[in-house]
């Protein structure tokens, strides 16, 4: 069960030779996925090898393999997370109950929502992403792109896998709609925001994979402590991979702030426009950048109060972040929770049933989570003895879902009206003119070891190879 055999036309470890409808399903979807690929994957990159990890088994102990592979020929294959013996639901109406192997009739349209919900997200980053590879610092972090394109394709291998395997025709029809949706497109975009904006460049790829795939992995959180057993094991096994995403941005960013720390501490500048002239990003634009993407990123937990929440977790579909650790009844019927709230034009705290508002549960889990690495920024930026501190932007700031949607609030968390949001709104989220700085230093550095003038090399390579290892062959 642990090992994945790679003869297989698709990979597994769900015994998917045995299912001989379930195989010609997905044999029939898999040319459908390639040509998706082709089309909508790394521009450019169809006769490059790269040293990507590949899963070989789905134990905790050395689940992955490195080597170089070339690009379209990247094996994406179907692996759950190894079964829990007599796992049991651990939350809602059913809690304690023997965890189903099955769709139970009356959850299969939520669960189907919520599998292509997912769904959507992994091939959608993947067409966000597609032209960066033209414009990469160096080797090791178009490496580090592929190796996350790579995988966010595997992604939807999973969530496509339970479509099929669970939910019928509707299921396969949902999978094909899968790889018709496109990023962005004005007729068939992605299902949600922040997956049909654009990530131009690479300081938004690095922010993207730290505040984006973050929200991926709470939500993948959620999931694993689903009463669908398989759902469960496929999320488990996801989060094992996407862990390599998150690191990608949290070093990307950081790399990026040590760079400019240097220049700035080199050349004793501090205003901006002149470290520009210095080719790194000052530190200002960097803050834009960021209230960006996590005020785009907070929104994907939805609406603060939703009875959808509330189906979900008291039906057992979708649990809490770390559910296990949590100390009270896992039930939640009379609990109550603080969420904001704006009252007379001032945001005010108000007690609502906390089953509606497990939305703003998780939102905030995701906010103590990705707030402690924007801490850990910081400290490049101490350490180099600078006073400048970034930080994420108050909640309620640039939201478009939930009670704060078409509010105008600061980034320290004041209602304000039209004219002075105008009037700031250049100094609070990335403008035209600092996208098109930023766009101004992508350029392509493909030496081994060199990297480009506006990012500082990683301290170490991937798998312990050097920082000047050969990760991608051109050919
Ligand atoms: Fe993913
Ligand atoms: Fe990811």
């Amino acid at each position: 069960m642990s090992t994945i055999d790679y003869t297989d036309k698709i990979p597994n470890n769900v015994n998917l030779s045995e299912d001989r409808t379930l195989q010609r399903a997905l044999e029939h979807w898999q040319p459908n996925y390639l040509n998706w690929w082709q089309d909508m994957g790394p521009d450019g990159s169809h006769g490059f090898d790269v040293y990507l990890r590949t899963a070989t088994s789905t134990t905790p102990d050395g689940w992955a393999q490195f080597g170089h592979v070339k690009m379209p020929d990247y094996r994406w294959g179907i692996f759950l997370a190894q079964p829990e013996a007599d796992r049991r639901i651990g939350f809602g109406d059913h809690r304690g109950e023997a965890a189903w192997q099955d769709v139970p009739g009356e959850h299969r349209a939520n669960l189907r929502r919520i599998i292509v919900t997912q769904g959507d997200t992994e091939p959608a980053s993947v067409e966000q992403q597609r032209h960066l590879g033209k414009t990469a610092p160096s080797q090791y972090d178009l490496r580090n792109l592929f190796q996350v394109n790579v995988e966010e394709g595997r992604h939807l291998w999973a969530m496509v896998y339970l479509l099929h395997k669970h939910f019928g025709r509707d299921g396969r029809e949902e999978a094909e709609a899968l790889l018709e949706r496109r990023s962005g497109d004005q007729d068939n975009p992605r299902i949600l925001g922040a997956f049909n904006e654009e990530t131009p460049d690479w300081l938004a790829f690095y922010m993207f994979t730290y505040f984006t795939d973050r929200d991926g992995k709470f939500q993948l959180c959620a999931l694993a402590e689903s009463a669908f057993d398989p759902l469960s094991r496929t999320t488990r096994f996801m989060l094992t991979e996407e862990a390599h995403h998150m690191f990608v941005g949290e070093s990307g960013v950081s790399r990026v702030i040590q760079r400019t720390c240097e220049v700035m501490k080199q050349t004793g500048l501090e205003d901006p426009a002149e470290l520009r002239r210095h080719g790194v990003i000052d530190l200002p634009t960097i803050q834009r950048y960021l209230n960006f993407h996590y005020s785009v990123t907070i929104d994907l937990f939805g609406a603060d109060q939703s009875s959808n929440a509330a189906i979900f977790y008291s039906s057992g579909l979708k649990g809490r972040y770390e559910e296990g650790k949590r100390a009270d009844d896992h039930v939640l019927k009379g609990a109550h929770y603080k969420i904001l709230d704006v009252r007379d034009g001032v945001l005010v705290e108000k007690e609502v049933p906390m089953l509606n508002a497990l939305n703003e549960v998780l939102r905030d889990d995701y906010i103590r989570d990705s707030s402690a690495g924007v801490n850990r920024w910081n400290k490049v930026i101490e350490k180099a003895g600078l006073p400048f501190r970034l930080s994420v932007p108050h909640k309620a700031f640039n939201r478009h879902i939930g009670s704060f949607a078409g509010l105008r609030v600061s980034p320290d968390g004041r209602v304000i009206g039209e004219i002075e949001w105008q009037a700031n709104v250049p100094q609070w989220l990335a403008s035209e003119e600092d996208r098109a700085y930023v766009a101004s230093l992508m350029g392509r550095v493909v030496e081994p070891g060199r990297y480009a003038n506006w990012i500082a090399p990683p301290p170490i390579g991937i798998n312990k190879q050097p920082v000047d290892f050969e990760y991608v062959r051109f050919n």
